[in-house]
């Protein structure tokens, strides 16, 4: 029925209207000065967006947001624009607005923020994170926006990058398989009455690699490496059916990607069955002109980009003139009109399934009550399971009976730095806002420990002072947030401040712990070898509560690194996967601070060797493996059980280990439990043939090994 409904409103539609419905457009330009100033909506910017050029789509990037910035001055919002819309669009069409809860529905300033992507690639638990898709997705329909430019799917391999943050792991498959849990959460069906809403998989493709992690720096990136790193991460979200696609800002070989038909129409739509709408990134093909010079004038790169496959331009900076290229575009035949109605369609089969026809609006009197401090409990439990135990040399856990401890270091009570970008703002918390409702460290440890002494020391001389008499020192640093490339470094290291603090606290003889709310795993320089190491990344809202339930104990830590820990600033681009060489005749060379998968405990595990249900597989069959997992120490915990395989000859290089699948087994102490985890034999396709690398992805026939901690098993595929 929704094809048939797309093909009838396909048909009275006319050329103006189609390409409208291809653009979207930022907040700003209805309200204010038509630009970019808050403020009221205003009817005669209205009008010239929603009316005059018929415009399909607005879009709230980074913290382009109502004032009062709260749920309910939202859903008012969003339904004004709609109600406007609607009443000036001669088929009724709805519009669609989109917003960035890359955590969280983070604009709101009352809403909760989960971690970043990067934390929650430390808990290795795609149901957690499908449960924290599903409490963003209902926060942002309540407030009447149903596209979330959520997940990235981008893998993390250089901390250089300002957006390594925003990133769930180096590793495709543990990428990949979170990235979709986060979609069947996003996109499950409402129980509020409202219309679904449609998540994104960003930023298609190879956008985490820019040239020495300039965000947007050009990308070079071999085949091989695209087909068969790049790309997989993005395909389990296709394969659950995740709505929308955007387009990685940068180039990829010497090609935006925003003009590349192999990005956009081969790989994306032929080889990885993708249905959905394709939008391109903020202005993007304006650069193909300003930025690129791939195209010598507007019209020319609006039809370079929608021939290569993009359907809708996110604020493509002025609307009367994309409208008019892409008008002038179809007139002169540069643009089939086939393809405009190839991505119309494309966008109202979206706005048909997603339900928007039927339920335009939302129920704004209930949107406060949705959204405000929702879900904190899940937040906790998020922010708890991504903490990483990196270190323990005794120290933890500490005890709820101490005397007095000192909380020291730059991110032991800041609420903008533990939230990290994207945040009510752009760059996170702007400066000067009301700050949004979370827990610090140093709040969580006073909750925790409610009859100690807890004094936060501001300064070093202060803490080593205060230091004297107390069980202990909590030392807490993190980085200023920040968006895209203002969050680019060349040194990702913690500062000379930092260490220096460290270092001055260690010196007086008391137990120190030292907490890291980064975005990326920094250098350590001299806390390499601190006693207690805890990464807490970038926790959100319940993050101070979360530290301190693992700091005391009352949380077992079960986070495991999804990223590498590099030893110094020089280990860039950097990953447990990277291929051997001649001069290491003991394997790739990989010499990480910490190893991918990383992460302590308060018990202690043993895992068995792995066994497989079968010795021999076809090449579109199903491995099987059973692994005994058991509790060895005291308390209960959690145990992440990765598995990796390892190909002991292989025509073109592969790495010593890669890993395939994996799962959490939550154990008693002295408990132990057969667990099993299954993957496709596709997922050891490599592509094939010579430099070139011309080839497609295949799977080699031959021996494989299972590999689970330090024990193997063989199997052949046929
Ligand atoms: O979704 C984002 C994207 O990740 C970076 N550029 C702006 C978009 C909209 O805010």
């Amino acid at each position: 029925p929704v094809d048939r409904r797309v093909d009838n409103l396909l048909r009275r539609m006319t050329l103006e209207e189609k390409v409208g419905q291809m653009t979207q457009i930022r907040l700003g330009k209805l309200r204010g000065n038509c630009e970019w100033n808050p403020g009221p909506l205003r009817e005669d910017c209205m009008e010239a967006v929603l009316e005059d050029a018929k415009v399909g789509s607005i879009l709230s990037g980074g913290g382009d947001a109502p004032n009062p910035n709260t749920p309910r001055a939202w859903a008012e919002m969003t339904n004004a624009i709609q109600k406007y819309a609607l009443d000036h669009s001669r088929l009724r069409i709805p519009l669609i607005y989109g917003a960035d809860g890359v955590h969280g529905h983070n604009n709101v300033l009352s809403a909760t923020m989960f971690p970043h992507q990067i934390g929650l690639g430390a808990t290795w638990n795609p149901e957690l994170q499908e449960k924290l898709g599903a409490s963003t997705g209902r926060a942002m329909r309540a407030t009447g926006v149903f596209w979330n430019f959520a997940p990235v799917s981008d893998i993390a391999r250089d901390t250089r990058w300002g957006r390594y943050y925003e990133t769930y792991s180096e590793d495709p498959v543990l990428a990949g398989a979170l990235a979709a849990a986060n979609v069947r959460g996003q996109q499950s069906d409402p129980t509020d009455g409202t219309a679904k809403l449609t998540a994104t998989a960003k930023h298609f493709a190879g956008y985490s690699e820019p040239f020495n992690g300039h965000d947007r720096a050009p990308a070079q990136l071999p085949i091989r490496y695209l087909q068969d790193t790049v790309l997989p991460a993005f395909q389990p979200q296709f394969d659950a059916g995740v709505g929308t696609v955007m387009i990685n800002s940068g180039a990829v070989n010497g090609v935006p990607a925003h003009a590349s038909k192999y990005l956009l129409t081969t790989q994306l739509r032929d080889r990885m069955g993708f249905r959905g709408v394709a939008i391109t990134d903020w202005e993007d093909i304006r650069f193909l002109v300003d930025r690129y010079h791939v195209a010598a004038n507007y019209e020319e790169a609006i039809a370079m980009a929608v021939n290569a496959g993009v359907d809708m331009a996110m604020e493509p900076s002025d609307a009367a003139g994309f409208t008019s290229g892409l008008l002038a575009g179809v007139r002169s035949g540069a643009i089939p009109g086939k393809r405009i109605d190839q991505a119309v369609r494309r966008i109202l089969t979206l706005k048909f399934e997603l339900g928007l026809f039927e339920r335009p609006f939302v129920d704004a009197a209930k949107a406060d009550a949705i959204v405000n401090g929702a879900d904190r409990a899940l937040a906790r439990q998020a922010a708890a399971e991504s903490t990483v135990l990196l270190r323990n040399e005794g120290v933890l856990p500490l005890s709820t009976g101490a005397r007095k401890l000192v909380v020291t270091g730059d991110s032991a009570d800041s609420v903008a730095r533990q939230l990290g970008g994207w945040s009510v703002g752009w760059q996170g918390v702007p400066a000067g806002s009301p700050a949004p409702p979370a827990v610090t460290v140093l709040q969580g440890i006073k909750a925790a420990a409610p009859s100690a002494n807890v004094v936060s020391a501001t300064t070093r001389a202060d803490a080593v002072a205060q230091a004297g008499d107390a069980d202990a020192v909590v030392v807490v640093l993190g980085e200023d947030p920040g968006a895209e490339g203002e969050a680019d470094t060349e040194e990702p290291a913690l500062t000379a401040d930092q260490q220096g603090l460290v270092d001055a606290v260690r010196a007086t003889g008391k137990p120190v712990v030292v907490v890291l709310l980064t975005g990326r795993p920094q250098v350590l320089g001299t806390v390499a070898d601190a006693p207690a190491l805890v990464a807490g990344w970038l926790p959100g809202t319940e993050g101070g509560s979360a530290i301190a339930d693992v700091l005391f104990g009352a949380v077992n830590p079960s986070g495991k690194l999804p990223v590498s820990w590099p030893k110094t600033v020089g280990d860039q681009p950097f990953s447990y996967d990277q291929l051997r060489g001649a001069n290491t005749a003991a394997g790739s060379g990989y010499d990480p601070a910490f190893a991918f998968g990383h992460g302590l405990s308060y018990t202690t595990f043993t895992t068995s060797a792995p066994t497989l249900k079968s010795a021999e597989v076809r090449r579109d069959g199903q491995v099987t493996v059973s692994v005994t997992a058991a509790n060895t120490g005291g308390r209960d915990g959690t145990l992440v059980v990765p598995v990796y395989v390892h190909q002991p000859v292989s025509k073109v290089l592969t790495p010593d280990k890669r890993l395939v699948g994996f799962t959490r087994v939550t154990l008693k102490a002295g408990e132990s439990r057969t667990v099993e985890v299954s993957f496709d034999v596709r997922r050891l396709a490599v592509t094939a043939g010579d430099v070139d690398g011309s080839g497609k992805p295949e799977v080699a026939r031959g021996a494989y090994d299972v590999v689970v901690g330090a024990e193997r098993a063989r199997f052949t595929v046929r």
